[in-house]
């Protein structure tokens, strides 16, 4: 081979794998460091016809993440153990009853992040303690409170991904302080303490004046799917692991401490430390895919913890188990594959097409397992607005809160550009 033509070879090469390397960098810059797309009016996206509504004859009420195959679970005893420490060490020191003063809670990177929206949440419950908790915030928040457990601070630290760290510092808010959490783009379509659904919180007085009664209950969630028939081409349309979960967006703690965001937390630290373990990237920023956030900080870990603390706390009798056991009488997904033993637990069937809120009250777990009371609201109260689970739109008369499904993230752009 003549010396000019390696030269017009090595030239060629060169040229191509340097496009490829521009192209790369062109790609990471337009996901990672493209400006929010323009939000949109009301979610006018809601009025495009949704994917078809493909269902099954059978209906899944429950799921198994892959991370529970084989958890850790002397390490996540150890969490546990430690948080526990942390809640008496509280509790003893100030001499407070648990039960949570009006808080309200949102996460943004700096104060500039922060919308109209956020504003007017603000603006539309004046009488509660209102907190924008920055990156900075955050980490002295880690430090501070929660120095006895050092890890947390690393593995927030260590997130390369915003959602992750909101995610994982939602959960500890909550759990520390109580109060309401909603996402800085949730919309007030009422002010929290005039929303129906949270009337056995704050009821009002002959006055007129709202008055926060206390039940024991240290958690209320909303519900974001519901759709257990789903076939698997409706869930790839719409991303989603599994056809039914909880909502994480907005979240409120009438009570400190509560044991299900405790499972929580320990099942986030536990997950990123296995999944940190399996994994490495030579792109940080593209170590952790929709997928693996949603079952590491998202709304799959925080679904199972809360039905996994359930199933564990509660009696055998108790009208959930009765339910979730009677729901798969015809499907058998209760029954082990090995022994062929019925598993008594709770799923998703109480949950399925939710009327009305429902409450668990503290006291109704077993003696030795606390669970500190649990409420779920129905889907159009939190999760209206969306085009699937029978939600009603953002008017429908539950509605207490407005997600814009915040458009903020990769597929912002997407559907900005192609519908
Ligand atoms: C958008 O929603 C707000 C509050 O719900 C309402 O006041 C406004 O009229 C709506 N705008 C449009 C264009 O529908
Ligand atoms: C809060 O305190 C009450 C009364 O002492 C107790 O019944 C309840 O279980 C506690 N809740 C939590 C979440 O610790
Ligand atoms: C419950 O806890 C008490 C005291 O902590 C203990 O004596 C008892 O054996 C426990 N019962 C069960 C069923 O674990």
């Amino acid at each position: 081979m003549s010396l000019r033509r390696i030269k017009v070879q090595a030239s060629r090469y060169f040229t191509r794998r340097g496009s490829c390397i521009l192209f790369v960098i062109l790609i990471w810059f337009l996901f990672y460091h493209l400006p929010a797309p323009p939000s949109t009016q009301n979610n006018t996206r809601a009025d495009r016809p949704p994917p078809e509504h493909r269902v099954e004859d059978t209906a899944r009420f429950i799921y198994r993440s892959p991370f529970r195959n084989d958890p850790n679970v002397q390490y996540e005893q150890q969490l546990s153990n430690a948080l526990e420490e942390i809640e008496k060490a509280v509790l003893t020191q100030s001499e407070e009853s648990n039960i949570s003063k009006d808080r309200i809670w949102q996460i943004a990177k700096s104060q500039k992040d922060r919308g109209e929206d956020s504003i007017v949440f603000k603006g539309k419950n004046k009488d509660w303690i209102y907190t924008l908790v920055t990156d900075k915030k955050a980490v002295e928040f880690l430090t501070n409170e929660l120095s006895a457990i050092p890890e947390i601070a690393t593995i927030y630290k260590s997130y390369p991904q915003n959602i992750l760290r909101a995610d994982l510092l939602r959960y500890l808010l909550l759990w520390y302080y109580g109060g309401f959490y909603a996402d800085i783009d949730v919309f007030p379509a009422r002010s929290i303490k005039a929303c129906p659904a949270l009337e056995p919180f704050f009821a009002l007085t002959p006055d007129g004046y709202t008055k926060s009664t206390h039940p024991d209950i240290s958690l209320v969630v909303g519900i974001e799917v519901d759709e257990p028939y789903a076939s698997p081409k409706f869930m790839r349309d719409w991303h989603w692991t599994r056809s039914y979960g909880l909502i994480q967006y907005t979240m409120y703690a009438p009570r400190r401490f509560s044991p299900l965001l405790r499972e929580t937390i320990v099942r986030v630290l536990a997950h990123t430390r296995q999944y940190n373990g399996e994994h490495t990237s030579f792109f940080p920023s593209l170590a952790y895919d929709e997928k693996t956030i949603l079952g590491v900080t998202g709304p799959d870990v925080f679904t199972d913890a809360i039905l996994d603390t359930l199933s564990s706390s509660l009696p055998s009798t108790h009208p959930f188990i009765q339910k979730s056991v009677d729901a798969d009488a015809d499907i058998g997904d209760l029954i082990s594959a090995e022994t062929g033993e019925l598993e008594k637990r709770v799923t998703w069937a109480p949950f399925h097409r939710l009327r009305d809120p429902v409450c668990i009250q503290a006291g109704e777990a077993v003696p030795n397992e606390s669970m500190g009371g649990l409420c779920v609201l129905p889907i159009s109260v939190w999760g209206n607005g969306q085009r699937h689970s029978e939600a009603g739109g953002f008017n429908h008369p539950d509605a207490c809160v407005n997600h814009r499904f915040g458009r903020t993230w990769k597929k912002g752009w997407w559907e900005y550009i192609f519908g």
